[in-house]
């Protein structure tokens, strides 16, 4: 099957033209100006943005967690994920205790590969470092997965000691790998959350008054200053707070290889959400927790600036009914994490090129060339040119829409960014070739999704 889309403004990282593209099979073929190739279907894109898929790395399918599992599967996450411009995603393999990683990523492969209706790919999260793992970080890089996730918090659940956390950076490292690090001092916000409930918060409010930004400073700090000893390049997930951010920058300035991204929630909404009545700021109830309006534009400033190389969603959608209100006025048990895996390449347009006048090609650096760059994936990901995965995005500039969970394809009874009006509508969807979305309808078969084997990590 041969496609060509004809007179969109091509936009990629780095250039920016009307033209053509002319996609045989599942890659891309040429890309110019009026292309004279006879085609089995064109589609005419003028007045459209033409750009590379979408890809989130930082995404929690079927995740069990917090008693529960998140609503997503993979499924209907990457349908949902399609619908909103993105064409691949990386979910979070997490070993659990007594697991190899061979064991982990089999268990993830079994779990993704029947449903992906995109491309997909994991990060290996470590949750034990026993001996025998030291020789499995080679067999999972060799396996085309180059990213390792700690997490410094969630004590008792996925948290690990500063021992593991310094040899797990130095095997990644020594493999040729990077390790990302959910970065909080766990151990003192135990304490503080024991101190609320003593004292009898226990609203979903509290869940962000036991977490504040500088324990999450403290984490990051932490984990960039044993990765400078460890040798190895560290990517903070999820950054939330300027304070954060500027641990990264200081540990950048001072020349080592320190990354770091924030979501889409962390740039629109702010601490306040969690004041709303009838428990719905249990909503908002993800980790690291909404923090105060004053973090939201040295964010917008830190990715302009590159500070931070770009933005996920951390996408770990439970049902408000059903998942978090069951747990009505006790805010540890209500499960952490939110929707967003469908308004991401949106949201990015609206708030960055729309109201702050971030040019086209930053957006597309973003939501898609970056992360494919960060984490292995360039060129086959992240732009558009001869040889590329054919995954394409139409995005119409300028048709107007409210985000709204009556529309939205997650499988969440909410959204996050409910009745919030915004420009810019990705139209029609292609994944290695294939048209996918077009019309608001799904053309596509859960399972067609293939795993990307990924290469080496850039260092942006
Ligand atoms: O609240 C969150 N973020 N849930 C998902 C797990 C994590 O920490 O990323
Ligand atoms: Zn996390
Ligand atoms: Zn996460």
């Amino acid at each position: 099957m041969s496609l060509l889309i004809k007179n969109g403004r091509i936009i990629t990282a780095t250039d920016d033209y009307v033209g053509d593209v002319f996609i045989d099979g599942q890659t891309i073929h040429t890309v110019g100006k009026n292309l004279a190739v006879p085609a089995d279907r064109t589609i005419d894109a003028s007045n459209r943005l033409v750009i590379p898929g979408g890809i989130d790395p930082h995404v929690h399918m079927e995740l069990p967690f917090g008693g529960t599992v998140s609503s997503d599967d993979f499924k209907t996450g990457t349908i949902a994920a399609a619908f909103g411009g993105t064409t691949s995603i990386i979910d979070f393999a997490i070993q659990y205790k007594g697991k190899t990683f061979k064991e982990t990523l089999d268990d993830w492969d079994s779990r993704a590969g029947p449903k992906c209706a995109i491309d997909y790919s994991y990060h290996l999260a470590v949750t034990e470092y026993q001996p025998h793992h030291e020789k499995e970080f080679a067999e999972v890089v060799d396996r085309g997965i180059p990213t390792f996730k700690i997490f410094l918090a969630y004590p008792g659940v996925f948290m690990i000691d500063d021992t593991t956390m310094f040899r797990v950076m130095q095997s990644a490292g020594a493999a040729g790998g990077m390790t990302l690090v959910h970065a909080e001092n766990g151990v003192a916000i135990q304490q503080m959350i024991e101190n609320l409930v003593k004292a009898g918060k226990m609203e979903p409010k509290h869940h962000a008054q036991s977490r504040p930004p500088t324990m999450q400073a403290d984490g990051v700090a932490r984990a960039l200053r044993v990765a400078e000893v460890a040798k190895a390049p560290v990517f903070i997930v999820h950054v939330s707070c300027e304070a954060a951010m500027n641990e990264i920058v200081r540990s950048r300035d001072e020349g080592n290889p320190s990354f770091g991204e924030t979501c889409t929630q962390y740039l629109f909404l702010d601490e306040t959400y969690y004041d709303k009545p009838d428990f719905e700021g249990a909503k908002y109830v993800f980790t690291p927790p909404l923090v105060a309006k004053e973090n939201i534009e040295p964010l917008w400033k830190g990715l302009k600036l590159g500070y931070l190389q770009e933005v996920s969603t951390d996408h770990c959608p439970f049902h408000f009914k059903g998942q978090k209100e069951l747990v009505r006025g006790d805010f540890r048990k209500i499960p952490n994490g939110g929707p967003g895996v469908e308004d991401r390449v949106s949201l990015i347009y609206h708030g960055g090129v729309v109201e702050r006048g971030m040019s086209l090609n930053k957006w597309v650096d973003l939501v898609s060339t970056a992360s494919s760059k960060m984490f292995g994936m360039f060129p086959k990901k992240g732009t558009i040119a001869p040889g590329s995965d054919a995954d394409i995005v139409i995005f119409d500039p300028s048709k107007e829409r409210t985000l709204s969970a009556k529309t939205h394809h997650m499988n969440c009874d909410y959204s996050l960014f409910e009745g919030m009006r915004i420009k810019g509508y990705p139209e029609t969807i292609l994944s290695r070739g294939k048209v996918i979305v077009e019309n608001n309808e799904y053309k596509g078969n859960p399972g067609e999704g293939k795993f990307i084997k990924r290469g080496r990590c850039a260092r942006l």
